[in-house]
């Protein structure tokens, strides 16, 4: 396993991470996610994310028993939780929701007790708040850190600008900044890692836990031949990431990914997490899985990287041409 930085912090995390969305209680239970975090964690994974929302808490609660359940040294392994969402779904009240000073902290406890952990290493806000004033958001997570509940706090999904004005805050009052962000990085989605960032990478620092490597199993080839029963795009509510115009002209690319991956000896989901984390403003991609099978295809993408030339990149841009462009100045 290979690990990295967190942006300018001192952590260090494995290249490869293990996540919960949509798979922890929604279609595995305990014995599965015990035997995949067990596989991640004895081939050097040493992050594992959750968030409040996943599966409403359940997610947390899972993952927790299986972390007591393994007795795991705590210095070993990171985990974290993200609040914003809530955990009540169409139940939220007013301040259960959001990053206010309230919720953030209310969150932040709930987490504890559910992943049965005494500190969450990281901690994000899982989207921005339009609402929350950014000196509220920037003290609270300064004060949990103080607090000793929380150890790095970061961001999901927020533009350069927001992250910025959050270093502003903290700049000005003395207080920690947001050390990584959490956003979508795969194949088909490259702009905030690949352009709008940027800037940020170089003149500030940003370690990046990146989600959905395989856009959420299309960049397996799983998809190429339609839906299978018990997959992810399968699952009720989830009919958004199966839109037919969504999904098409994107199965015609990761064909070709196929085509490409086999020419390379590969596999095409991890020739595709390969790629992710060739990237090295890249921290950790976060891996999704929900059988051992899948967990163990996806590790061999650190066997792939060394194969990812100058050649080959560009031929896997030629398939996908989803390079943002940058201004030539
Ligand atoms: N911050 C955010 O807003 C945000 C959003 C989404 C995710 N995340 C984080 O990122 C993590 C990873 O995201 P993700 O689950 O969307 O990652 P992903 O790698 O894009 O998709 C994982 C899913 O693809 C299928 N799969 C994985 N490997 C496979 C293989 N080798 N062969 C066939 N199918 C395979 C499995 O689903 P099936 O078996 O059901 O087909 C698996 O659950 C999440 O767990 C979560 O921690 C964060």
């Amino acid at each position: 396993m290979e690990y990295r930085r967190l942006g300018k912090s001192g952590l260090q995390l494995s290249v490869l991470s293990f996540g919960s969305w949509v798979t922890f209680h929604k279609q595995i239970e305990d014995k599965v996610a015990d035997e995949l975090m067990g596989i991640a964690y004895d081939n050097g994974i040493n992050f594992f994310d959750n968030a409040e929302i996943y599966s409403l808490g359940k997610s947390e609660e899972m993952m927790g028993r299986v972390l007591k359940n393994k007795s795991w040294d705590r210095t070993s392994y990171t985990v974290s939780s993200k609040a914003y969402f809530g955990w009540r779904g169409k139940e939220n009240k007013p301040n259960q929701t959001g990053l206010s000073r309230k919720h953030l902290t209310e969150a932040c406890h709930e987490a504890l007790k559910r992943l049965q952990v005494e500190y969450l290493d990281l901690y994000y806000c899982h989207r921005p708040d339009k609402q929350t004033p950014i000196e509220e958001v920037v003290w609270t997570m300064n004060t949990l850190i103080q607090q000793g509940k929380i150890l790095y706090w970061g961001t999901s999904e927020w533009s350069g600008v927001e992250i910025m004005e959050a270093h502003r805050v903290a700049q000005a009052y003395r207080l920690i900044g947001p050390t990584m962000e959490q956003p979508e990085y795969n194949l088909f989605n490259r702009n905030k890692m690949e352009n709008e960032y940027l800037e940020i990478f170089k003149n500030v620092g940003l370690g990046t836990t990146i989600w959905s490597p395989l856009a959420s199993g299309l960049l397996t080839g799983k998809y190429n031949q339609g839906i299978s029963e018990g997959s992810r795009l399968s699952i009720q509510g989830f009919e958004w990431l199966r839109d037919r115009t969504y999904v098409e002209a994107k199965i015609e690319k990761v064909k070709q990914l196929e085509q490409l991956a086999s020419e390379l000896g590969a596999r095409t989901a991890s020739l595709s997490i390969a790629w992710c984390i060739k990237n090295p403003h890249v921290t950790t991609a976060i891996l999704g899985a929900t059988k051992k099978e899948q967990l163990l295809e996806n590790l061999e993408a650190l066997e792939v990287l060394p194969k990812l030339t100058t050649e080959v990149m560009a031929a896997i841009e030629t398939i996908f041409g989803t390079q943002p462009r940058l201004p030539e100045y």
